[in-house]
């Protein structure tokens, strides 16, 4: 079933009354001191109603320009509108440009005789108005702006993805380009290169806290940026997974945010801004992953396209890397690295990997089972020693011929694994299971990062406010 341009009077009413209600706020904060948080909420709230809109009223045009795709796990392989993330994406940006009022203030005060000169620069007196309410300074929007060109070129790559569709061993680089904008300011602007090390580690750094990485550390970072939005890519195929995920993400990280700003919180903190920062890029992602949720879960009215796996990770990075908390993300993504460790042996071609490894759907049942990939030929002795490992201790489903050689197997996906632990089941029960896990570790990885840190590390910086 595809998307339709039609809205019920419910959705009319609720879309309406929710905008409304938004721009109130709005318009109240841009009369009083200006609150950054309630405003930000409030373009939350805009993203959500837009991006519904949008996403109903382009769903044909799309199709028209033949940006469409087969649902491949339903009876009738309808066509239905691909790439719609670009859609959420784009909302997404122009929402975070338009907010760039609220959260700064003119720090610099100019006295300009005409044509642009600053004749005078004064310092203005940098005003808190409260615990959550406080503004950031101007050079706080070098790395905001950064953060937005990332996304722009990520989106833009994505779009030449979807519309071209191209092959995997180029587009797993292409988040790369997508870093650099954020990579050069961190460079220009902050320039922070140092990792604090675990207390086991210490020895053998003469005793040292602090470790400069110096260069490595920008190819630590760029490596993170290509990570997540292809992990997120890979863990796709079914219905609703690629937003669902990224949606549980996000709110996770908002959730570490959130216990940074907390009244009972040191305060002042120098991490707090960096996690109003994270506050700020992310509300307006939860609206706008919200309302394409609506359309992309079981059964999918639209697909989401590679755009929205590449901008929805990269604003992952984007976060971390700005934020400094590049560490507590691995841990809230453990399933995502799972899924690309397994896929490894297919990604890297040691395995034969099929163009999709979505897992297959069954006509006679209605019900998804593990896909599955045949070996034409023998595959090298070691390769098989390590499968028959897996499937002996439950990691994959393997099929052997009459002399012990390996002729089929489950492909390498956790969603797919999922299937071969727990049997067949509906779609959305799967997507469903595999959201569980996710909030499961993530809520793991916060535990891990804020009780059980304090094991190897010498003091956790929510509990001690000099420590970034
Ligand atoms: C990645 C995966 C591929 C998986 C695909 C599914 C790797 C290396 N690649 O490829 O194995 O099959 O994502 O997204 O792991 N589709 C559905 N139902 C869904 C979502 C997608 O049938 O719920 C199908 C549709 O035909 C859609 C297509 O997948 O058009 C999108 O595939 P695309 O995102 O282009 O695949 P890749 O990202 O290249
Ligand atoms: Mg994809």
């Amino acid at each position: 079933m595809t998307v339709s341009p039609q809205f019920s009077r419910t959705e009319s009413w609720a879309l309406t009354t929710l905008t409304i209600a938004c721009f109130g706020v709005l318009a109240n904060v841009f009369q009083g001191d200006g609150n950054p948080v309630s405003a930000s909420l409030a373009f939350s709230g805009i993203c959500y109603t837009s991006t519904y809109c949008m996403i109903k009223w382009l769903g044909a045009t799309f199709i028209k320009a033949n940006l469409k795709g087969r649902d491949m796990s339903k009876l009738k392989k309808v066509e239905i509108p691909e790439a719609m993330g670009a859609v959420a994406a784009i909302v997404y940006l122009l929402a975070i440009i338009t907010f760039i009022p609220f959260p700064f203030y003119k720090d610099i005060v100019t006295a300009t005789s005409g044509g642009g000169n600053r004749d005078f620069v004064i310092e203005a007196q940098h005003i808190e108005t409260g615990r959550l309410l406080h503004k950031f300074p101007h050079n706080k929007l070098a790395s905001y702006l950064s953060a937005i060109l990332s996304l722009q070129v990520i989106v833009i790559l994505g779009i030449g993805d979807d519309l071209f569709d191209i092959r995997w061993r180029h587009k797993v680089l292409i988040p790369a380009f997508g870093a650099i904008p954020v990579l050069i300011v961190y460079f220009v602007d902050f320039g922070v290169t140092q990792i604090s090390l675990p207390t086991f580690l210490r020895p053998y750094v003469g005793g040292r806290e602090l470790v400069d990485l110096g260069v490595l550390y920008y190819l630590y970072m760029a490596g993170f940026a290509i990570f997540c939005p292809n992990s997120i890519n890979i863990l796709a195929g079914i219905n609703g997974i690629e937003v669902a995920q990224s949606l549980v993400l996000a709110l996770l990280i908002l959730l570490n945010d959130v216990l940074y700003l907390l009244p009972s919180a040191p305060y002042p903190h120098p991490a707090i801004d960096s996690h109003l920062f994270s506050v700020y890029l992310l509300l307006p992602f939860v609206g706008v992953s919200l309302a394409l949720l609506k359309h992309n879960w079981f059964p999918s009215k639209v697909f989401v396209g590679d755009t929205y796996c590449y901008f929805a990770g990269m604003l992952f990075a984007v976060d971390g890397i700005l934020g400094h908390f590049s560490k507590t993300l691995w841990l809230l993504l453990i399933p995502q690295v799972f899924n690309f460790i397994y896929s490894a042996p297919q990604i890297l071609h040691l395995v034969p990997c099929p163009r999709h490894r979505l897992p297959h759907f069954n006509v006679r049942t209605g019900l998804m089972e593990p896909s599955r990939v045949t070996f034409e030929r023998p595959l090298r002795p070691i390769i098989q020693t390590v499968m028959k490992i897996a499937a002996a201790v439950k990691l994959l489903d393997i099929k052997t011929d009459e002399s012990g050689n390996i002729i089929e197997s489950s492909n390498f996906t956790i969603i797919n694994l999922w299937l071969v632990w727990f049997g067949p089941m509906r779609e959305d029960r799967l997507a469903m299971g595999l959201i569980a896990l996710q909030i499961a570790c993530g809520l793991l990885g916060l535990f891990i990062r804020h009780k059980l840190a304090l094991l190897i590390f010498t003091s956790d910086n929510l509990q001690h406010s000099s420590i970034i």
